[in-house]
């Protein structure tokens, strides 16, 4: 017997402290004017010294429990999508569970970038579809300030730390119609983080090297935002059997406003109907996406029966997009 799998509760959490674009002055060779307008963004919340991921995905964890009305016993899965994860061994996931005292739950990491929420999402549903699983929680959640260059104006303006989570179900009516991943490991070398992997471990040449943090060709990331954005769409919105005009709301990937401005114009969206959170919060990496859709659910721009398009791309490189009759 097939399921159908739909989202039964949301969650998110940003850090406390606020760091704006005038701060980001104090320290670089940079101004408000420049990074809002190439990027839209104001200002990034980030973590205070001894903060970690668990510390808010946590709290978003349990925001969308409580939203689903579920107890953390009935969870099945906890899939936590990270490439900054408290620590590499154990994985968050397994941290997650045990603050939830989710005992029934099995639990695992996947790192994807940016487009790890859509990647978590689409295991969740396969294992709904099938049977295997009744109740999983998927978190998406970054501390990207952790492995940010402040000393690179080209990419240190861009990040923010944040969580999202998503309770995904059993559901009778709506759920997701259809969840697209994709990935091109030719283009690893246009966002990627050199040292801290079995290829080159930890020294004290990489630290002084600084080769923790992430490395960006930000003009190559920019097209290939642009194209797969819409490419991916299409192919989420066809795979559910739907046309271009029957989606009502778009929750892009927060990376920059001129690539949700652009891929929004191309799928012919009225930016009355696209979700965006990028001047407060930055890229959240894997936290943007779910972050957004927790955002304008509980601000009600989601109507039950409207057609919820989400759509994300990504180091690796990576891309991916879901399709879900909203049915909360
Ligand atoms: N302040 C002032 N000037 C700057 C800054 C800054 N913060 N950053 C770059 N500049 C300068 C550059 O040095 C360059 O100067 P030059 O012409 O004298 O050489 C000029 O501005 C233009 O630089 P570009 O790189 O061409 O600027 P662009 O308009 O492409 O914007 C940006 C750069 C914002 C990074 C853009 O390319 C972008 O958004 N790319 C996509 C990034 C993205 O989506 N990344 C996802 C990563 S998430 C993850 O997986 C962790």
């Amino acid at each position: 017997m097939k399921y159908t799998a739909g989202i039964i509760g949301l969650g998110s959490c940003v850090p406390d402290r606020i760091m704006n674009n005038f701060d980001f002055e104090k320290i670089m060779d940079t101004s408000d004017e420049w990074i809002r307008t190439r990027t839209g963004i104001k200002e990034r919340h980030i973590v205070s010294e001894g903060e970690a991921n668990t510390d808010i995905s946590i709290k978003a964890a349990k925001r969308a429990i409580e939203d689903a009305k579920i107890d953390p016993k009935d969870l099945d899965l906890i899939i936590v999508s990270t490439i900054t994860p408290d620590t590499v061994l154990p994985p968050t996931s397994c941290l997650i569970q045990e603050m939830l005292g989710a005992t029934n739950a099995a639990a695992f990491d996947i790192s994807a970038a940016c487009t790890g929420f859509i990647y978590a999402l689409t295991i969740a549903t396969q294992f709904i579809e099938n049977g295997m699983y009744k109740n999983i929680l998927v978190i998406g959640a970054e501390i990207l300030s952790s492995i940010t260059d402040y000393t690179d104006r080209t990419t240190s303006i861009l990040f923010g730390d944040g969580a999202g989570a998503a309770i995904l179900s059993r559901v009778d009516e709506g759920g997701i119609l259809s969840t697209y991943i994709g990935a091109d490991g030719s283009g690893k070398d246009y966002l990627f983080i050199p040292a801290g992997g079995s290829r080159l471990g930890t020294s004290v040449q990489t630290i002084e090297q600084n080769l923790h943090t992430v490395k960006m060709a930000g003009n190559e990331v920019f097209k290939f935002a642009v194209r797969k954005m819409e490419e991916a769409s299409l192919e989420a919105i066809k795979k559910a059997g739907l046309k271009l005009e029957d989606v009502d709301f778009l929750i892009p990937h927060q990376a920059n406003i001129r690539i949700i401005n652009s891929s929004a114009k191309r799928l012919n969206m009225d930016m009355e109907n696209v979700y965006i959170n990028i001047d407060k919060y930055g890229n959240m990496s894997s936290a943007s996406i779910p972050v957004a859709l927790d955002e304008a659910y509980r601000k009600g721009k989601l109507k039950k029966g409207d057609n919820v398009l989400l759509v994300g791309f990504g180091g690796g490189l990576t891309w991916g997009s879901t399709m879900i009759k909203w049915n909360l």
